[in-house]
């Protein structure tokens, strides 16, 4: 079981932000635009392909490692009661990767794709709504650290709400630690916030 959650956590490792500004830009992309290894920076620096490209791969990593639970299911290795626990714990385990890749000198992202993929395999009841309240708070805001934290925050709130509420009270503790995380993740962007000085997304019908 140890071996499950390893490959959980390489996975998540997997900088794949990092590895397109090399591969394809020969830059580091953590020493350009907020210095961040992940998708929104991606978007910033290098553009809308590999920003997609970097988005999609970094929420297969939070849905694969998280499904790898279920194969193990399959495989009669867990039991169906422990299944949500080893979910759990791989999802939280390729998300701690994506911030801390083994592959990277541990300086990863912020976890915001990663977790969607988790919140995918897991909760995909939630996920419409968060994604609706990510937009409206980035159309309102053009912050895309403030819509992360928003639709973080919502996902935990949506657990102790009807119809969202689970079963297993598991999910409401994982739902706080989701939120406390990109909290803590986008610490320096709360900064940036407070001070005035964190970038905004044009929008395509802004004035030139
Ligand atoms: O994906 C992380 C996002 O919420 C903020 O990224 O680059 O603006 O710090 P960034």
């Amino acid at each position: 079981m140890l071996g499950l959650l390893v490959a959980a956590y390489l996975i998540g490792s997997i900088p794949t932000a990092l590895w397109v500004g090399r591969a394809f830009f020969g830059l580091d992309i953590r020493e350009h635009g907020s210095g961040n290894s992940g998708a929104t920076n991606t978007f910033r620096v290098l553009g809308k392909k590999p920003g997609s490209f970097v988005m999609a791969v970094d929420v297969l990593k939070g849905w694969v490692a998280t499904s790898l639970a279920t194969v193990m299911l399959n495989q009669g290795a867990i039991l169906p009661s422990q299944l949500l626990y080893y979910q759990l714990a791989c999802g939280v385990l390729a998300v701690v990767g994506h911030i801390y890749p083994i592959w990277a000198g541990f300086r990863g992202g912020k976890g915001v794709a990663t977790i969607l993929g988790v919140m995918l395999a897991i909760a995909p009841a939630t996920v419409g709504v968060c994604i609706l309240v990510f937009v409206a708070v980035l159309l309102v805001s053009r912050y895309v650290s403030l819509s992360s934290m928003s639709a973080g925050v919502v996902f935990a709130l949506l657990q102790l709400l009807p119809p969202f509420r689970p079963d297993n009270q598991l999910l409401v503790w994982f739902g706080f630690v989701v939120a406390g995380l990109l909290i803590y993740t986008h610490r320096a962007n709360i900064q940036r916030l407070r001070a005035g000085t964190e970038s905004r997304v044009p929008m395509p019908w802004d004035k030139k």
